[in-house]
């Protein structure tokens, strides 16, 4: 049931994020206004179901830009693939199965801004050691379902490297994150690892989580200035 699952999803978002986040949520299957010019230039090689996932959340994100106050934003396909943000805002995208959201706050409130979405289906077994760090290997072994938590890990790994790759210009693996969950307060931080591990500490990040709608929701947020204290200046990624 999509609608169901959308509405479990939106009120996740609006008790996971803080408030100065504007967070939308929508299918992936609806009709959705035409993409902007700049936009539609990334679209020539997608099949159509890539191409209505692409429209779907350029819509819910400019719906959210426009909460903030913009008037018709466009966000054209960066270097590195990430939404280019209007100037002033950090945000996020994300689509799975058939639901697509979009989260965005303004520079001055917040450093980075990351959202993942992934059914909540477990983990496929052989993608358990890529994902996983060792430590984290033997931990989940013992937990009562491991590939569903392991998909938990996979989701937080997504939206901590989409908030903080783009701001720091890096491109991070998943050995090169390990992330700690508190469950019963829905959070998680996130620690960098080998070349990550100077730059991602457990206050870098805050990240939530949430069970929704039979999906994995994951945001993640860095506080305004975090830049600054990671003495890196901003730039485009390009992959290492
Ligand atoms: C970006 C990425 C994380 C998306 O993950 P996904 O779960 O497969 O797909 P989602 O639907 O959740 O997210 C896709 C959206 O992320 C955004 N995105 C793409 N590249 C991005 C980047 N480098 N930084 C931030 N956001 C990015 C886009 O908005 C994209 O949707 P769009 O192309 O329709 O605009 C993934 O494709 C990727 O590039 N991975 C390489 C890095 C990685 O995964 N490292 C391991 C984690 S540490």
């Amino acid at each position: 049931m999509p609608l169901n699952a959308l509405i479990e999803v939106r009120a996740a978002l609006h008790r996971l994020l803080p408030p100065v986040v504007t967070s939308s949520a929508g299918l992936i299957a609806d009709h959705y206004p035409p993409l902007h010019p700049e936009e539609l230039a990334a679209t020539g090689r997608m099949t159509a179901g890539r191409r209505q996932e692409f429209a779907a959340g350029r819509a819910q994100a400019r719906r959210v830009l426009q909460g903030l106050g913009l008037a018709s934003p466009v966000l054209p396909v960066g270097d590195d693939r990430a939404p280019r943000w209007p100037d002033g805002f950090v945000g996020s995208i994300s689509h799975a199965g058939e639901l697509v959201v979009a989260v965005a706050a303004p520079c001055t409130l917040l450093g980075a801004l990351g959202v993942d979405l992934e059914p909540g289906l477990p983990l496929e077994t052989d993608l358990l050691k890529r994902i996983c760090r060792p430590e984290k290997l033997s931990r989940l072994a013992a937990s009562t379902e491991p590939l569903r938590q392991a998909k938990l890990i996979f989701s937080a790994k997504e939206s901590v490297y989409k908030c903080v790759a783009p701001q720091l210009g890096i491109f991070l693996d998943f050995p090169d994150l390990e992330i700690f969950f508190d469950q019963k307060e829905e959070r998680f931080h996130a620690q960098g690892h080998g070349k990550a591990a100077a730059l991602i500490g457990p206050h870098t990040v805050t990240g939530r989580f949430a069970a929704a709608g039979g999906y994995w929701l994951t945001t993640a947020w860095a506080s305004q200035g975090f830049l600054a204290r990671r003495s890196i200046p901003k730039r485009r990624s390009t992959p290492e």
